[in-house]
């Protein structure tokens, strides 16, 4: 159970209810009788050639807490009941021919993060917590156009910033040469900074060559 041996004393049984066929060479499909079963705590059917669907009102046994498919020839969809498994604390469903959408649940999803690989080898399963979406999936297709939009944005931005600069250096270039006053103070301005800087670096370079020489 859960992937660990255990011994049964005369006590363990008592509160250990479980059926482990693995390994063995059963065909056809899982009984939907099992579903009755309900102090059933473990079940292993990996390692078969069982085929059909997991049955869908698996979730009526409710105090599953280790549920092995593994390696069946199980197909279809995974039944969403699987999710009213409150005590599951092993899932391994990898290895099979499962498809479409994976049933969400606190449950499944803490079992998941636990175990990557209990969905693999499920070609067409889709859905999160895969990374694989489902096509004609409302919900992920609105993620998509969520994402291409973000896609988008920069270069949105960039164009907004690139005409913005153009339209800008155009204003003052006409504005410059139609506003003759305005040119003139310009000019003066340009002429009275360079002469600023001038006087700086020369100043500056005359005292740094000075203490040169002092040193
Ligand atoms: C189910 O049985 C297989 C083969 O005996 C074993 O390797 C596996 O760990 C079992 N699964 C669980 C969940 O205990």
């Amino acid at each position: 159970m859960k992937h660990n041996v255990l011994r049964y004393g005369p006590l363990g049984i008592v509160s250990m209810v479980g059926i482990d066929l693995s390994l063995n060479k059963l065909t056809g499909e899982i009984p939907e009788e099992i579903t009755s079963l309900d102090r059933l705590s473990n079940l292993n059917l990996s390692c078969n050639h069982l085929s059909g669907n997991i049955l869908k009102n698996i979730g009526s046994i409710k105090l599953m807490e280790s549920l092995d498919l593994s390696r069946n020839d199980l197909y279809g969809e995974i039944p969403s009941s699987l999710s009213d498994l409150t005590y599951l604390s092993s899932l391994d469903l990898s290895y099979k021919n499962l498809t479409g959408k994976i049933p969400s649940g606190p449950q499944l999803d803490t079992l998941y993060s636990g175990n990557p690989s209990i969905y693999d080898g499920n070609s067409g399963l889709c859905g999160p917590p895969l990374r694989k979406n489902c096509s004609g999936d409302n919900s992920t297709e609105s993620g998509n156009v969520i994402r291409s939009g973000n896609d988008l944005e920069p270069i949105f931005f960039y164009f907004g910033l690139g005409s913005g600069f153009t339209v800008a250096v155009w204003v003052v270039f006409f504005t410059l040469l139609f506003k003759k006053t305005w040119r003139v103070s310009y000019c003066r301005l340009f002429d009275r900074a360079y002469d600023i800087l001038y006087v700086f670096i020369s100043v500056t370079h005359r005292r740094l060559a000075r203490q040169a020489t002092e040193d």
